[in-house]
């Protein structure tokens, strides 16, 4: 590292300063020593963009503070953008700006990317520039560039995410201490893990962003949030835990990408997962990312998917990641990396093994009449349990083998118009 280099300074400007923006100046600050030594450059932060300029902001500089983005667009010292304000506008806009005026961007904002990303890479690559987000999936776990880069001589066949810590920390809750969903909710929300509105993480819309960025770059093809099906944990209840717990299994909300017969398939929904599966034992507000790849076979990403500091980790590496470039001048070197157009598989056809909680009439022959709708739509049954049920009847347990959704919808709806049923409680598919 010449004298030269040492010298030279790299530009940033915060777009937000909320916990993910404070977390990114703090660790500026953290690092400001270290990083003329490692990256041959320092990096400073020029602007700082709010929505409030008037709010006190404790150990930030009130000079770098801003409420105009015409400050920074118009600033041509800035070298990269970090949009750490949230939303799909004026953030998009503000992106496009910047790209279009030649800065670079990182940014953690995964219903942006989840929606534009394609769009916006394709202009970044227009103008050489970096655009990175590393941050907007699994918070300050490393997995979309080892998806792109470290992992790009394989052919990917499977990821998948347990990529929501407040969904993760309400089933942990359920499955350790016992607890209902509404009351795991409260607690999430009590230690701040649950936003005011819990919508997007508990109905698995959160998910569902992180999977659509995740299965573009494994399966090289433009996948949105449109094309994913969500379903959340609003449903589980303590019961369901119970008899996961007894047939070895944890009930997890995974985010399930898979490349199958030329055609890609992206769900979000709980699932039973068996316990010596190593998605299982990711507990608490934790996320972990699984992969499978044809060259590399099983690889798994763990550590905090959100928070002030885990999540500034990410965007960090990334402002690093751009700063190397800018010093080498290469920006804009690795883009969009989709260059195949593969169909999205319809969940109708997506194969699944299913467990089903019912209620029945405790009667002779109830048992072989559900058997016979299950043989008419060709569903084969793996396991059943019958308990008395506490009110009157039996509650039935069923888990089929693998099954088209659409063969299992069937067989379902004939459940419900048979009178010896009277209802049906839950059910859940099984990662098999
Ligand atoms: P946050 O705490 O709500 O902070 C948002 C910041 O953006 C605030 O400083 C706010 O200004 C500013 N802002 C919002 N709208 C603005 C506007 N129209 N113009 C100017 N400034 C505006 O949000 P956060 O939790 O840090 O999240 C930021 C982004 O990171 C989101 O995309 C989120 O999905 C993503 N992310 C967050 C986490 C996490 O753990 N929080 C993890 C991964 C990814 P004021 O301060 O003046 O209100
Ligand atoms: N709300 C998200 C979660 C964190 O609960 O995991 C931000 O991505």
């Amino acid at each position: 590292m010449n004298e030269e280099s040492m010298v030279k300074e790299i530009n940033i400007a915060l777009l937000g300063l909320g916990t993910v923006g404070m977390g990114v100046y703090k660790l500026v600050q953290r690092r400001k020593n270290q990083l003329p030594k490692k990256l041959g450059c320092s990096v400073k932060v020029k602007r700082i963009l709010v929505r409030n300029a008037s709010k006190i902001r404790d150990g930030v500089d009130n000079d770098l503070i801003t409420d105009s983005w015409d400050d920074i667009l118009s600033d041509d010292s800035i070298d990269i953008v970090v949009e750490v304000m949230g939303g799909l506008e004026p953030a998009g806009t503000y992106i496009k700006q910047a790209l279009d005026a030649g800065k670079n961007v990182v940014t953690a904002n995964k219903d942006l990317i989840a929606v534009e990303g394609h769009e916006l890479l394709v202009r970044a690559a227009e103008q050489k520039c970096d655009l990175l987000y590393e941050a907007s999936v699994g918070g300050g776990i490393p997995v979309l560039r080892p998806l792109k880069q470290c992992l790009a001589g394989n052919a990917i066949d499977t990821v998948l995410g347990i990529v929501n810590g407040t969904t993760n920390y309400i089933l942990t809750r359920m499955t350790e201490d016992g607890m209902e969903f509404d009351e795991a909710l409260a607690k999430a929300t009590d230690l701040g893990y649950a936003e005011a509105d819990p919508t997007a993480d508990i109905e698995g819309l959160d998910a569902g962003r992180k999977l659509a960025i995740m299965a573009s770059i494994a399966f090289n093809s433009v996948v949105t949030f449109e094309n994913v099906h969500t379903e959340g944990i609003t449903r589980i209840t303590s019961t369901d835990i119970r008899y996961a717990d007894a047939m070895d299994c944890v009930i997890k909300l995974l985010a399930v990408g898979k490349e199958e017969d030329g055609q890609i398939s992206v769900n979000v929904y709980p699932m039973l997962v068996p316990k010596n599966h190593p998605m299982a034992s990711v507990n608490d507000s934790f996320n972990a990312v699984f992969v499978h790849g044809d060259a590399v076979d099983d690889a798994m990403f763990y550590g905090r998917g959100a928070g002030e500091l885990p999540t500034a980790s990410a965007v960090m590496g990334d402002i690093i990641d751009i700063s190397r470039n800018l010093l080498q001048n290469c920006t804009g070197r690795v883009g969009c990396t989709c260059y195949r157009n593969l169909p999205i598989k319809p969940l109708g056809e997506v194969k699944n093994c299913y467990f089903f909680r019912l209620q029945v009439e405790d009667k002779p022959g109830t048992l072989a009449s559900i058997s016979s709708v299950f043989s008419q739509h060709n569903v084969s049954i793996k396991q059943v349990i019958q308990k008395p049920a506490k009110k009157h009847g039996s509650e039935l347990v069923v888990v089929t083998d693998f099954v088209k959704e659409k063969d299992f919808t069937k067989t379902l709806e004939a459940l419900k118009h048979m009178s010896m049923v009277y209802e049906i409680s839950s059910v859940i598919r099984v990662y098999a």
